[in-house]
């Protein structure tokens, strides 16, 4: 279903045996939650599906429901979010505004911060056990919002937030197989850094078909995969950004967190989460491959060798990264 990391939902596990996992979407009315949530009704690691908006998501879920799957579906809205969260596993949370032309991800960051904090509030009462995959945008700075929520709840354990890169990792790939005329799925590359523009960091060099775009197509694929989320926002004219492709990764990395839940050893995703990589230059948070386990992050792995070009991307991302963290830090210290 899911390209290259994720081809098999349940390798080396029977697809009969049946694994209890409440998966919880957050937002599941909106342009992203919908195809996520039929895309989650598809993955045979999930029993029961609870999808909370606050509006829309019983429909949503009557909708949903008919798709002959085994799960369980059903829709919650406004207040009815405690029994939405109770007995999560996963929870995947894209609820807040999408940008317009013209506007950056920073700029979504007045409306969304408040309401990742509300739901981080939420989550943290009443499934805090819960791996959770933030994919509300600006990425950089709501997983800090969410963290710090835990934190002033006393719940937090940085294992287990995860901020959504896979689109970054997803169009990496589609990109570099075009000018490759290569078939995407087995192109891997490995996408660090965060999730806005110059914060977006793809790690072409250590990509077999990657490491030989050079010069003018090295620069022109760096700036479609750091701006890939702009071409969708200008294409859709004010109505939004990118939700079906966004579905599709979101669907992946909620798979991947499933199938590491489910004990599968060996699977990896790059994801924004709290690492030690870049902590001594003041940036607690990154994005590298993780590779996850039953506990959520079970090993961050380094970047391995970076070309020189890469060397540079990275020196212009950290700034812009700390700068982001910081925002969300102090939004959640100011309340
Ligand atoms: P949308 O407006 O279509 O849907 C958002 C949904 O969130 C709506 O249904 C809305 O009712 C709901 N919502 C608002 N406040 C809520 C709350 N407190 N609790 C629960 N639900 C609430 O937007 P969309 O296109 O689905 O995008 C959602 C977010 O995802 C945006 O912030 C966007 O920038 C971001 N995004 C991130 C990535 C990524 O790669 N991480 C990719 C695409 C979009
Ligand atoms: C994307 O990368 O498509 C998302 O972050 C949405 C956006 O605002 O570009």
């Amino acid at each position: 279903m899911f390209a290259r990391r994720s081809t098999n939902l349940v390798r080396g596990f029977s697809t009969s045996a049946r694994s209890p996992f409440k998966a919880v979407v957050l937002g599941a009315a909106g342009g992203i939650g919908q195809p996520l949530s039929l895309l989650l009704k598809q993955n045979p690691l999930v029993t029961k599906l609870a999808l909370y908006d606050v509006r829309g998501a019983p429909g949503v879920a009557a909708d949903i429901s008919h798709v002959n799957t085994a799960s369980e579906v059903k829709g919650y809205e406004k207040d009815d979010i405690k029994d939405a969260l109770t007995g999560a596993d996963v929870i995947i949370i894209p609820a807040g505004v999408p940008r317009k032309p013209g506007m950056t991800r920073d700029d979504l960051f007045n409306t969304n911060a408040s309401i990742v904090q509300t739901l981080a509030e939420a989550a943290a009462t009443h499934a805090p056990k819960a791996l959770v995959g933030i994919i509300s945008n600006p990425v950089n700075s709501t997983v800090p919002i969410f963290a710090e929520t835990y934190k002033a709840k006393g719940v937090y354990d940085p294992k287990r937030i995860f901020g959504v890169t896979t689109l970054d990792v997803v169009r990496a790939s589609r990109f570099l197989g075009e000018i490759k005329h290569a078939d995407p799925k087995d192109i891997e590359v490995t996408v660090v850094g965060g999730h806005s523009g110059v914060t977006i960091i793809p790690l072409l060099s250590q990509t077999p078909l990657g490491k030989d775009v050079k010069g003018e197509e090295y620069k022109k694929i760096v700036h479609r995969i750091q701006f890939g989320g702009d071409e969708v926002v200008q294409a859709k004219a004010g109505t939004g950004s990118a939700t079906l492709s966004m579905g599709y990764a979101g669907a992946r990395f909620a798979n991947s967190l499933l199938r590491a839940l489910n004990g599968e050893k060996g699977v990896v995703e790059p994801t924004f989460v709290e690492s030690p990589l870049f902590k001594d230059q003041g940036v607690s948070h990154f994005s590298s491959n993780v590779e996850l386990g039953p506990e959520g992050v079970a090993k961050i792995h380094d970047l391995g060798v970076l070309s020189a070009e890469e060397e540079e991307l990275l020196k212009a991302a950290l700034p812009e990264l700390q700068k982001n963290i910081k925002k969300g830090v102090d939004f959640v210290a100011s309340k």
